[in-house]
């Protein structure tokens, strides 16, 4: 009871945390030239591919694609790819971004949830812990079936997200990030998690300039693998292994990552 009244109050608070660093220019200006190395993109790359296992030409669904980092990469070796994003922001960097490197990607701006049928991919990626945790079990359930039936029978669909473990054993109440020009800061302070709904919330301060920017507070359901498992099945999917990596490690307890690789029934 206690847990459903948590995650009730966390969707009608988590809808504006996700557009407040969504639908603004928060992640792109905290988190780009932190994640966007060229050599782990590429890496990451390669060993999503291999897990999904598909030839080229095959259609590549990147579900929560972001700015295209891993969309644009894949079109260049020779994949058909969609990437889907509910931010107008990333989708519009994700579209210049792919004419300037001369590749086609397919853009739909829109809710996860609401992933368009006709889409029919051969396989799916979810980069980055993106979108799932993000808002109620309800609701990932939801965008999971949507995501479902996009894709064909047997298409194989590989979830990248945070390793709940690797956060309980690295557990830090508060961080620090600056960008590569010392321009922009992130401080998140503080960092609790939550034992009653399972969600790491974290308050989040940008400073522009050393000016005071934005404050967002986020909230993230840390799924375990079983629970993940348990909610693939359920929205019609079929799990095959749980790595540690992209690079396809098995998954352990240190693993920092959790890899979800599973089948679409
Ligand atoms: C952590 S970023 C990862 C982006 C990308 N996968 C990457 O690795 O660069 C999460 C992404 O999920 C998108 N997102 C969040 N909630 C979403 C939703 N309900 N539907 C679709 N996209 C969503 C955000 O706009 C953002 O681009």
């Amino acid at each position: 009871m206690k847990q459903e009244e948590g995650e009730m109050k966390m969707k009608t608070r988590s809808g504006s945390w996700v557009n407040e660093m969504f639908l603004t220019d928060f992640y792109v200006q905290t988190y780009r030239d932190k994640v966007d190395d060229e050599l782990s993109v590429a890496r990451d790359v390669d060993g999503v591919l291999k897990l999904l296992g598909l030839p080229k030409g095959s259609h590549i669904l990147d579900w929560c694609g972001g700015y295209g980092r891993h969309a644009i990469p894949i079109a260049k070796r020779g994949y058909r790819v969609t990437l889907l994003d509910l931010s107008p922001i990333h989708t519009r960097l994700a579209g210049r971004e792919a004419r300037e490197a001369g590749v086609k990607i397919r853009i739909v701006t829109k809710d996860f949830r609401k992933t368009p049928p006709r889409i029919k991919a051969d396989g799916a990626i979810n980069m980055f812990t993106a979108g799932i945790g993000y808002l109620s079990e309800r609701d990932d359930l939801l965008a999971l079936k949507s995501l479902r039936r996009a894709l064909k029978p047997g298409a194989t669909f590989v979830l990248d997200t945070m390793s709940p473990h690797y956060i309980a054993r690295n557990y830090n109440p508060s961080g620090y990030t600056v960008s590569n020009d010392g321009s922009v800061r992130k401080v998140s302070f503080p960092r609790v998690y939550d034992f009653w709904t399972g969600r790491l919330i974290s308050t989040e301060t940008l400073y522009v300039g050393g000016r005071k920017e934005m404050v967002v507070t986020s909230s993230l359901r840390l799924y375990q693998p079983h629970e993940l498992k348990e909610l693939l099945e359920k929205a019609g999917f079929e799990v095959l292994s749980f790595l540690g990596s992209l690079a396809g490690e098995p998954m352990a307890i240190e693993s920092k990552r959790l890899v979800v690789l599973s089948l679409r029934r």
